[in-house]
């Protein structure tokens, strides 16, 4: 590949990311200056902040250009603003904000036109800078619609196609014991929390070929899961007393149905789709009621890109072929997960399927830092988080991107966040 269709890609790319973000912020005022909920900022603020975030690391930091606008840095800080604090800030109006974002991007692109990509310097080395941008852009737009989706308002939800579900395979697929390679060294846009590449060994176990649907999970609701201290940590009986959760977020029932409201539109819960809308706990208290556990992120990994016959860790489970829409459910086609068993063909080696796209999955571990971890650019982009305190998500959801999804992936929240667009499997050692 020579630089010049590189560039065009990375172009392309940018343009894509900058069409969504601006798609999910054709509102009025009120809906887009709003605090729809206090997990969440103000969309206008999220439009802005992915303006400067592309502003620092391309125009300053990568490219040494001056600031634009240093006074406003304070207020799209992530970490110098909470959430919570966001809608009492003076950040930008739908307007202003369009405006300077549109003036960064200029800059961008004039930028991208004379970078040297095969510069050793470790943000214009392969456009990672560029990288950063796109995915921290599509990252911020599953964002807002998680904002949208809680807002109630109908704007985004889509009705694009999606194959149909196949109920024919077994329930779990056994992966026998050995190692495999975890993490990458070489993928060019990965991020630090992914790095290095390094060999895991794992006995054997077992996992779910498909995550955990909504009829088996309403079947754990029926059968008194949410009454029984039993299956959850101390810590989840806490959260599920405390708030008094009795079913995923957005699930009503009336009578004998169990309804949903999706994008503002209350709908039966197909009982085929993967469940959404949990949180670590849930997700942990179904695994033990159902016999089983949570699957740890390495349990996930090898499952979800190790080629045992070649020896190879994929970039996704079907191997390095872009993930097109008989592979994967992502980028939004459709705001929903697909039906369970759609994608046969987008399975993994040992023959797990969906573990890209549809539903975030939780993973029984905490969010670590790999062997041999190099914090890089910034040391809040993953290592402020590390610890025991955020758990780790896996492959993506329906409202990810492929750019920003990969069998190496690492994304992570709070044990009790059930907003963001979440489901899981199950695993088990091999003698449970
Ligand atoms: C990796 C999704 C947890 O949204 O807080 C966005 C990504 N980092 N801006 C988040 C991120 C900085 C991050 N997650
Ligand atoms: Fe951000």
């Amino acid at each position: 590949m020579n630089d010049f269709d590189t560039k065009e890609r990375i172009a392309a790319q940018l343009l894509a990311v900058r069409d969504r973000s601006l798609t999910y912020t054709e509102a009025d005022d009120d809906l887009l200056l709003r605090q729809h909920s206090p997990l969440m900022s103000p969309l206008v603020w999220d439009l802005a902040h992915v303006g400067n975030y592309e502003e620092l690391w391309v125009l300053r930091e990568a490219a040494g250009i001056t600031p634009l606008r240093p006074e406003i840095d304070d207020i799209y800080d992530a970490f110098k603003t909470p959430r919570k604090d966001r809608p009492t800030l003076p950040f930008m109006g739908p307007v202003e904000a369009r405006r300077y974002i549109e003036g960064v991007r200029g800059r961008v692109l004039d930028v991208l036109d004379t970078i040297d990509l095969d510069d050793p310097a470790p943000l214009h080395r392969d456009g990672f800078v560029f990288g950063l941008v796109i995915q921290h852009e599509h990252q911020h737009d599953e964002t807002m619609l998680a904002t949208w989706q809680l807002s109630g308002q109908p704007g985004l939800v889509r009705d694009g196609d999606l194959p149909q579900g196949r109920d024919r395979g077994p329930e779990e697929v056994y992966i026998p014991a050995g190692p495999f390679q975890m993490g990458t060294t070489t993928l060019p846009w990965a991020y630090d929390n992914e790095r290095p590449g390094h060999r895991v060994d794992l006995p054997a176990y077992w996992i779910d070929r498909l995550p955990v649907g909504n009829r088996a999970y309403a079947a754990f609701i029926e059968g008194g899961g949410y009454d029984d201290p039993r299956w959850w940590t101390p810590e989840g009986w806490q959260w599920r007393r405390g708030t008094d959760s009795t079913a995923p977020l957005f699930w009503t029932r009336d009578g004998d149905t169990w309804w949903r409201t999706r994008f503002g539109r209350a709908e039966p819960v197909p009982m085929d789709e993967p469940v959404q809308h949990v949180c670590w706990y849930e997700a942990d208290a179904y695994a033990r009621w159902a016999g089983k556990r949570l699957p740890t992120e390495a349990e996930w990994e090898k499952a979800c890109g190790w080629d045992p016959k070649e020896q190879r860790a994929r970039r996704y489970p079907w191997g390095e072929q872009e993930p097109g829409p008989d592979l994967a459910n992502l980028g939004h086609r459709a705001a929903r997960p697909a039906p369970l068993g759609a994608y046969p063909a987008g399975a993994g080696a040992y023959g797990v399927e969906q573990m890209i796209g549809d539903v975030w999955e939780w993973t029984g571990s905490w969010f670590h830092p790999y062997p041999g971890f190099r914090s890089f650019p910034y040391k809040e982009y993953s290592e402020v988080f590390f610890g025991q305190e955020y758990r780790v998500l896996r492959g993506g959801s329906w409202a990810a991107d492929p750019a920003a999804v990969r069998t190496t992936f690492r994304n992570w929240d709070y044990p009790i966040r059930r907003q963001i667009f979440t489901g899981f499997r199950c695993a088990r050692s091999e003698r449970d």
